[in-house]
């Protein structure tokens, strides 16, 4: 496989085209952002991580019959994936109070058990800061139909069953993640984009200990965000 042309450039991973027109070539950077890319700094060796942690997660739900882009790794960085027609919905799927969500309703208490996991949509638009969807509002959007709006939410429990067994394996609780889906050629939805620290909440079982994103989020300074994106590494794909 071959690099063609850069796509698109985003925030944390550059798209390549290749020869084959159903294929595209994911490559993570070491960039690092939150607030919507209003705080923006560079972690080395963040985006051979984000690769190989992405890799062994699609992987791992490929191995449980879940449809994923994946195809594979092309060097440390980079993953050769199914080129999807992305739907531009930001699905979110949370087993504990955290973030914004604790943030919204005070009246849960942070870090609890939710008594069922949650799934919400949110529109992927850095400039209108991603507002919370109905489904209402993504069918009238335009950006999803009522029948597939229930498949992707299907398919994101089926994603959270899987990932949250994986990480109960290496004493982690998945808190919540963010999803990205996309339809293949046969109008099937696969899970795309990335499985990494940048796109889920992770606490250690014992300890409760953070090893995302949100230490970044809340101030940790460049080699700090290296060493838990180093010890998600080695708990995630060295184990
Ligand atoms: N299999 C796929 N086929 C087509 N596009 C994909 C696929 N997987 C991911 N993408 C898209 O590739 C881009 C990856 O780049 P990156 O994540 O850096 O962008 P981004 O900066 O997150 O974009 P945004 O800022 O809106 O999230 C995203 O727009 C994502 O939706
Ligand atoms: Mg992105």
């Amino acid at each position: 496989v071959c690099f063609q042309r850069k796509i698109w450039e985003g925030k944390t991973k550059i798209v390549f085209s290749t020869k084959d027109p159903n294929l595209i070539i994911l490559k993570f950077k070491d960039d690092i952002t939150a607030l919507d890319g209003k705080k923006r700094d560079v972690i080395p060796g963040k985006g051979r991580i984000n690769a190989s942690v992405s890799s062994k997660l699609f992987t791992e739900l490929e191995r449980r019959g879940i449809l994923t882009h994946f195809v594979k790794m092309v060097n440390s960085t980079s993953m050769l994936v199914r080129k999807l027609d992305m739907i531009k919905i930001e699905i979110v799927c949370r087993n504990y109070v955290a973030g914004q969500f604790a943030r919204r309703f005070p009246m849960f208490k942070e870090g609890a058990k939710l008594s069922r996991p949650l799934v919400e949509f949110y529109l992927k638009s850095d400039e209108l800061g991603d507002p919370l969807l109905t489904e209402d509002h993504a069918i009238l959007l335009g950006l999803t139909s009522r029948g597939e709006a229930l498949r992707a939410k299907a398919l994101t429990l089926r994603v959270n069953e899987a990932l949250t067994t994986f990480m109960a394996e290496r004493n982690l609780k998945l808190v919540d993640f963010k999803l990205e889906l996309g339809r293949d050629g046969s109008g099937k939805l696969r899970v795309g984009d990335e499985l990494d620290a940048d796109c889920m909440r992770l606490w250690d079982s014992e300890t409760g200990n953070v090893l995302d994103k949100d230490v970044y989020r809340k101030g940790a300074s460049v080699a700090e965000v290296q060493k838990i994106y180093g010890e998600l590494y080695r708990r995630v794909v060295g184990g």
